[in-house]
């Protein structure tokens, strides 16, 4: 486990420095750099660094204490925003694991702390510390592997009342960063381990960590009296039990009507019998983000003794092509009585979803919103930087995209409307599950999906379709390969303010 906490220099093996492009160094820089006879204005003075967003620069001292100074970019002052900075930062860590660091000293510049203010500087530094320092490398061979941190300590010229809510910052900063790990290390597991039961299992760990934490497991037989037919028809193709994951957090008032959150947890979607050609079948073991961005976000909550009531909904499967197989042309009875015909098997995540909509019922919530990486047609759309937004609550929609701004992430409202609610209606049954019959299979998609989950939803709602900024395929300069974790910053804030 690494120690986080704000002190004072005196031992790093690497010090990260952000560095504006356009305004003067800071004190601290400056005495950093009278300390050491102009190691950085002689850099700057050389040109090769700037202050250019994302730019990084190492600088060698005879300091045996202090080996590396790593000045990392900024862009103009007057830019600045949430995202560029955590985008600075987790450059700078990555790069001090690259040589090795174990001890990073990351300072905290005054200007960051002046325009985000003390509290949001600490948290926001922290998590983008976190996130950058993550790296999905179990599976690699041991020296392949990327050094962990054992130490990291936020430096700076502060006072003592600034101090103090850095710090709180600092700290909670770890459990939302630590939150948001957990999210993106369920997300990484191989499908194979990543089963519902694994799921539930790690749902149950989360519990013991955070007493506050309750769990509920629900297996077949309780779905079945449940009459929840449309996971158990999505689930037939697979020889793994699925799981309805349920976690309560009661922070608030008894009374308090609770915030539902619902996520998608497909632990693999090969597309069942309208199977997913060759390309389009990569990284479906993703498809349970939705399920461990809630995850993640309850135990942020518990963590942060949030005072609200929340509850976690997970519905859980794999989507299979085996002989029990759910075909095209079924027809599905979901929990409130809706027949759902099949007209595709891949279209399966609202299935599951409408299961767990209907379930949410049962506690007059106060809203509920859902993540899901539920449509291909949804990163088309947004591309790989924004999540879709639907909802009818404009409240939620300002609330929702203000808290995704605060933190750094982006969404992006999408239209519900009668158009599609007319569109997925079906010939045989109540409702068709892809809607391809009225279209061309592709045109309006991601609003088909969020107008399917609108039919099962009785309360203030929204959605949220993360098809688009789920992982990083690549890894980029401040963040690694793999699940990112997108929507447990969001919704933390979201949940807290
Ligand atoms: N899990 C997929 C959506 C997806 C695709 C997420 C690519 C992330 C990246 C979902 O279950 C799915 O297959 N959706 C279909 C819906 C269609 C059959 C109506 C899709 O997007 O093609
Ligand atoms: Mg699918
Ligand atoms: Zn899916």
């Amino acid at each position: 486990m690494t120690r986080y906490s704000l002190g004072s220099l005196t031992m790093a093996d690497v010090l990260v420095l952000p560095f504006f492009e356009d305004s003067s160094l800071e004190v601290y820089i400056k005495d950093l750099d009278k300390t050491y006879n102009g190691l950085i204005t002689t850099a700057l003075e050389s040109g090769d660094f700037t202050g250019k967003k994302g730019q990084v620069s190492l600088l060698y001292t005879r300091d045996k204490n202090v080996r590396r100074l790593l000045l990392v970019g900024l862009g103009p002052k007057k830019e600045l925003g949430i995202q560029r900075y955590k985008q600075a930062i987790g450059a700078g860590v990555i790069t001090a694991q690259s040589k090795k660091a174990e001890k990073v000293a990351v300072m905290l510049s005054e200007s960051v702390v002046s325009v985000f203010g003390p509290y949001r500087a600490g948290l926001e530094t922290t998590i983008a510390t976190i996130l950058a320092e993550y790296a999905f490398d179990e599976y690699k061979q041991k020296d392949n592997r990327v050094t962990p941190l054992v130490e990291v300590i936020f430096v700076g010229n502060f006072e003592t009342k600034t101090k103090s809510l850095l710090d709180r910052g600092i700290t909670e900063g770890q459990m939302i960063g630590e939150s948001v790990n957990v999210t993106r290390q369920l997300g990484n597991v191989p499908p194979t381990t990543m089963t519902p039961s694994y799921l539930a299992k790690e749902a149950e760990k989360m519990a013991k960590d955070f007493p506050k934490l309750k769990t509920k497991i629900l297996s077949r037989p309780d779905m079945k009296k449940l009459g929840m037919g449309c996971l158990l028809g999505v689930s037939r193709g697979s020889s793994i039990e699925p799981k309805f994951i349920i976690v309560e957090y009661r922070g608030g008032l008894a009374k308090d009507r609770p915030l539902v959150l619902v996520g998608k947890g497909i632990t693999y979607d090969s597309g069942g019998l309208s199977i997913k050609p060759f390309g389009y079948m990569n990284d479906m073991k993703f498809d349970m983000l939705g399920a461990a961005t809630v995850l993640g976000t309850m135990r942020a909550l518990a963590a942060l003794k949030v005072k609200k009531n929340v509850v976690g909904l997970v519905p859980s499967c794999e989507n299979m092509p085996d002989g029990e197989a759910y075909r095209p042309d079924d027809i599905l009875v979901a929990m409130d009585g809706t027949t759902v015909h099949v007209s595709n098997t891949d279209a399966e995540g609202r299935l599951i979803l409408a299961d767990a909509l209907c379930y949410a019922t049962n506690y007059k919530p106060k809203e509920v919103i859902d993540v899901a990486t539920l449509t291909g047609h949804c990163r088309i759309a947004l591309g790989m930087e924004r999540s879709g937004l639907f909802s009818d609550e404009e409240g939620m929609v300002k609330k929702l995209i203000a808290s995704a701004e605060e933190v750094g992430e982006r969404l992006w409202r999408l239209p519900l409307g009668e158009e599609y609610a007319e569109a997925i209606k079906s010939e045989v049954a109540d409702i068709d599950n892809s809607g391809i019959l009225n279209g061309d299979g592709r045109a309006g998609g991601a609003s088909l999906g969020a107008a399917f989950l609108q039919h099962f939803v009785k309360y203030p709602w929204a959605h949220i379709d993360m098809s688009c900024c789920y992982y990083t395929p690549k890894g980029k300069s401040w963040i690694r390969a793999g699940a990112n974790g997108f929507g447990v910053e969001t919704l933390v804030e979201y949940i807290r303010n």
